[in-house]
């Protein structure tokens, strides 16, 4: 007897699950046809469904009102979307909607703050947070923001140096800074310390002997973000209690101090087996701070997250179609897909990341173990592997001329991947970035597409390139 791909996914998995079902023996994502989107596209496309960022911004807010109304907790929540996990005016704006704060990395991030406040998507009462490293031109930037009026910017300072550097553009009346705690790497981490942050034996220091005596400088905030995100176990407690500990020692000397960053690192479904208790990790968050402010005898701060992944990833999935089967041995086949993984999901090949792997039709049919490979050239344009197992399971079926082609989709790849391959750029082998289609729901509820851009031109590669001097 031979099982069907459905019935291998089915007992595998809860399936149906939140976000992916079957209708008329086709994949819907979040209530969307793809077969329908591909049919009226055509493939390779990213496509992203805004409605999912809100859900998550509504979700977030609701774990963590709930845990401080359990904890009774003084201090507020909010929400702060990292425009770095993907930059995208529709997706940017679709938080925006939902009253968020931003947190910039960049120069260029200010320009895009303007850009949002000219087009009214935002306005000065906004919260902005100034992460990264402060470069001339990004301290020049945010100093104009502040002087324009935008009075709650946040300057995390990432360095010593780098107040040195704010402190010498004359300051005319107090700014808000938040300091960004080092945390220690994971054991396996190719380095001990984190490059990002002060290191825990300047701090104490640098609150004492520059910014309290400075009346022009505020300390609002703490910052402190485990990048490999926030779970349960012992390294991630072990680092947020360090941080917790030097927020209230912070807080003794500087009173203004009103506000504790947690960064981001919330995961996303990356299998459709993936457990995570939110609600646990919210809970025990809220808890410790409140422990931790009681016993030191300090206010609670307001907590803040900066949840990129978490936001935007589960919006978006890329689609393709196999365009070639190719049995290069007795155990290995290959489908080969209509673009480069390399160039459209990044992460999958540089961090070894993995995403929901499924096809859009022949749910029906048999399965076989596969490789999927990219058109690049590159021997590093596949994938093999899935995040609970060692090997990909895909319909079988005929290679022939008749037969409809299988396509398949890559899952919760809204965050970062536009942003590591470099969206309508240079791509290798001049592979060009897949056409975008939007996915939104009208006033009635009703879902609508529309093609944000279509595939990138040979014109404009080769015009980057320089070949229409
Ligand atoms: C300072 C800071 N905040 C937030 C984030 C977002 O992290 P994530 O997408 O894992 O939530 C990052 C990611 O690099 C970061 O560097």
């Amino acid at each position: 007897m031979k099982n069907s791909y459905k019935e291998l996914i089915e007992q595998t998995y809860y399936f149906p699950q939140e976000g992916f079902d079957l209708y008329d023996g086709t994949l819907h994502f979040n209530g969307i046809d793809l077969k329908k989107i591909i049919d009226t596209y055509g493939t390779p496309f990213r496509i992203n469904y805004l409605p999912k960022i809100r859900e998550q911004i509504k979700e977030a807010r609701s774990l963590f009102n709930k845990a401080m109304a359990k904890h009774s907790y003084e201090g507020s929540y909010e929400f702060c979307y990292c425009t770095k996990c993907c930059h995208f005016s529709h997706v940017v704006k679709t938080a925006l909607k939902e009253n968020v704060s931003l947190e910039t990395s960049s120069s260029f991030d200010i320009d895009l703050i303007l850009k949002l406040y000219e087009q009214s998507a935002l306005t000065k009462e906004t919260t902005i947070v100034h992460n990264g490293i402060k470069t001339e031109e990004y301290i020049e930037k945010i100093r104009f923001l502040q002087k324009q009026g935008f009075e709650h910017t946040i300057t995390i300072l990432d360095s010593v140096q780098e107040l040195d550097r704010i402190t010498m553009h004359k300051l005319d009346r107090p700014i808000k800074i938040g300091l960004r705690i080092t945390i220690d790497e994971e054991p396996q981490a190719a380095y001990y310390t984190s490059r990002l942050g002060i290191n825990k034996r300047e701090l104490l220091e640098l609150v004492k002997e520059k910014i309290q005596p400075n009346p022009l400088l505020e300390l609002h905030m703490i910052h402190f973000f485990v990048d490999s995100g926030i779970k349960d176990n012992l390294y991630y407690w072990g680092e947020f209690k360090k941080a917790l500990q030097l927020y209230t020692q912070i807080k003794q000397l500087a009173p203004s101090l009103q506000a504790l960053n947690i960064g981001g690192g919330f995961p996303i479904r990356n299998s459709l087996g993936f457990e995570y208790d939110y609600e646990y990790i919210v809970d025990e968050i809220v808890r410790n701070i409140k422990i931790t402010c009681v016993e030191a005898q300090v206010s609670v701060p307001d907590i803040y997250t900066e949840f990129g992944k978490y936001t935007v990833g589960e919006s978006g999935a890329v689609i393709f179609r196999v365009i070639e089967q190719k049995q290069q041995n007795d155990t290995e086949l290959w489908y080969i897909i209509d673009n480069s993984l390399m160039n459209t999901i990044p992460d999958a090949w540089s961090i070894n990341e993995k995403f929901i792997l499924l096809p859009i039709n022949k749910w029906e049919h048999s399965y076989k173990r596969i490789h999927i490979g990219g058109i690049s050239c590159d021997h590093s344009d596949y994938y093999n592997s899935e995040q609970l197992n060692q090997q990909i399971l895909l319909p079988a079926y005929e290679d022939k001329k008749d037969e409809d082609p299988l396509y398949i989709g890559f899952f919760h790849t809204g965050a970062y991947q536009d942003a590591i391959s470099g969206y309508g750029g240079i791509k290798h082998c001049l592979i060009p970035s897949p056409r975008q289609i939007v996915v939104d729901k009208n006033e009635h509820g009703n879902l609508i597409d529309y093609l944000y851009r279509d595939e990138q031109s040979v014109s404009n590669m080769l015009s980057i390139l320089g070949y229409d001097e």
